[in-house]
């Protein structure tokens, strides 16, 4: 069985593991390529600050909360290794804070300690009347993808560095399978008018006193459309840009001044802070995750894919529940594939 995933962002390497994991002793020999125009650390999930939060409401979605909490115990669960460090996964408290009073969000008992801010807490933070105090993971992208790499690397996996043009081409090579891990930027396989850039901008800083995250939320400003700042292992993260449709990848310096003054407004001590860098990324906006499977017919050859993109501002928190969610699904096809051979006998 020859596999092809495109995309090595966090979505294609965790489902190359997930597919490696669940199938390789049932199906062997199993071959999996993984091909990518942009590896770790120029990946958006690399840019990403890691921080594990779902948007406040899941809207009846249940599944994508199921996955969510799938990952969240699943990076948890790696707490008590000393391998956590090398995968860039540690724990961290915070803040959120609403300028209005606002239902407890979906994910309230899968993260820890999820507790109301005391009055006290609330007047740190002027402009802010309701909020929730929580323990959550951070999961770095720029250390996870390199430990998910080595990982595959090990055990066989191959890298492709190449841009792919259509999904004929890796049929055409003789994959039977292909994962679509993509993210943003490609509409040009095979154009989806529901996936949408949700532009970001961060500006990474030097300031190592702060211990919590404190994300807000305003609702008439819309998801991430207002500051956070998002404490790293090394550099924090502070944003708080959110723009749909708009795919300019280059840093803006509107913008950079806007998250610069709300940040400071909100953690005044950040303007004794060394500014490192600027990022910009595109966050694949979707109204839901795509994660399905599609027979594809080419002439003669019947191929399968199956999609797994558009995971909009929360791919490292609900990545590992989609990449178990998309090996069931491989999990079809190898039966179904047996099960064609059997009945050619
Ligand atoms: C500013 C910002 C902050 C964020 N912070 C967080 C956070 O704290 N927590 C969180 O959970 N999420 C966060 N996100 C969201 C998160 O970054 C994304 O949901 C996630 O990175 C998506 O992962 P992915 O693997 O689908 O895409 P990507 O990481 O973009 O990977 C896509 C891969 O596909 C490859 N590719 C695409 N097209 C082709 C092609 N035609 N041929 C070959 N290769 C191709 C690319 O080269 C790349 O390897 C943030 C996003 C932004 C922009
Ligand atoms: C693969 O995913 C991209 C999004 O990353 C999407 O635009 C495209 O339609 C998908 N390809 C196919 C063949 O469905
Ligand atoms: C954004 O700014 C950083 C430095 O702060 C730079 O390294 C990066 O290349 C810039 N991005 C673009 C697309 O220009």
């Amino acid at each position: 069985m020859r596999v092809a995933v495109i995309g090595a962002g966090v979505i294609g390497l965790s489902t190359a593991q997930s597919i490696y994991e669940q199938y390789h002793e049932r199906a062997s020999p199993l071959i999996i390529e993984v091909y990518a125009d942009r590896f770790t650390p120029l990946t958006t999930s690399d840019g990403a600050a890691g921080f594990w939060q779902p948007y406040l409401y899941d809207k009846g979605n249940n599944q994508e909360m199921k996955w969510n909490k799938d990952t969240f115990d699943y990076l948890l669960s790696f707490l008590r290794s000393p391998d956590a460090i090398q995968m860039g996964i540690f724990l961290q408290s915070g803040y959120n804070l609403c300028t209005e009073s606002a239902p407890e969000p979906s994910f309230k008992d899968i993260v820890l300690g999820f507790r109301q801010l005391t009055e006290r807490e609330l007047e740190m933070f002027p402009g802010y009347s309701h909020g929730w105090f929580n323990t959550a993971l951070m999961v770095e992208g720029k250390t996870y993808l390199p430990w998910l790499m080595d990982w595959l690397i090990q055990r066989g996996v191959k890298f492709c560095h190449r841009k792919i043009n259509s999904f004929q081409e890796l049929a055409d090579s003789g994959f039977q399978v292909i994962i679509n891990c993509t993210g943003m930027r490609s509409g040009e396989l095979q154009p989806d008018p529901q996936l949408q850039p949700g532009r970001g901008q961060i500006i990474k800083v030097d300031a190592p006193w702060l211990k919590h995250w404190i994300l807000t939320h305003n609702f008439a400003k819309g998801t991430y459309n207002s500051p956070y700042i998002i404490p790293g292992s090394r550099l924090v993260t502070v944003g708080g840009i959110f723009q749909l449709g708009n795919w300019d990848e280059a840093n803006n310096s509107i913008d950079h001044k806007k998250i610069w003054e709300e940040a400071c407004q909100l953690e005044p001590s950040l303007n004794h802070a060394r500014i490192v860098e600027d990022w910009t990324g595109l966050r694949p906006v979707r109204s839901s995750v795509r994660l399905e499977r599609e027979s594809i017919q080419s002439g003669p050859v019947t191929f399968e894919v199956i999609h797994n993109y558009g995971h909009g501002g929360y791919g490292l928190t609900i990545h590992r529940g989609c990449a178990q969610e998309a090996a069931r699904l491989f999990g079809e096809i190898l039966k179904l594939k047996q099960w064609e051979k059997k009945s050619h006998l």
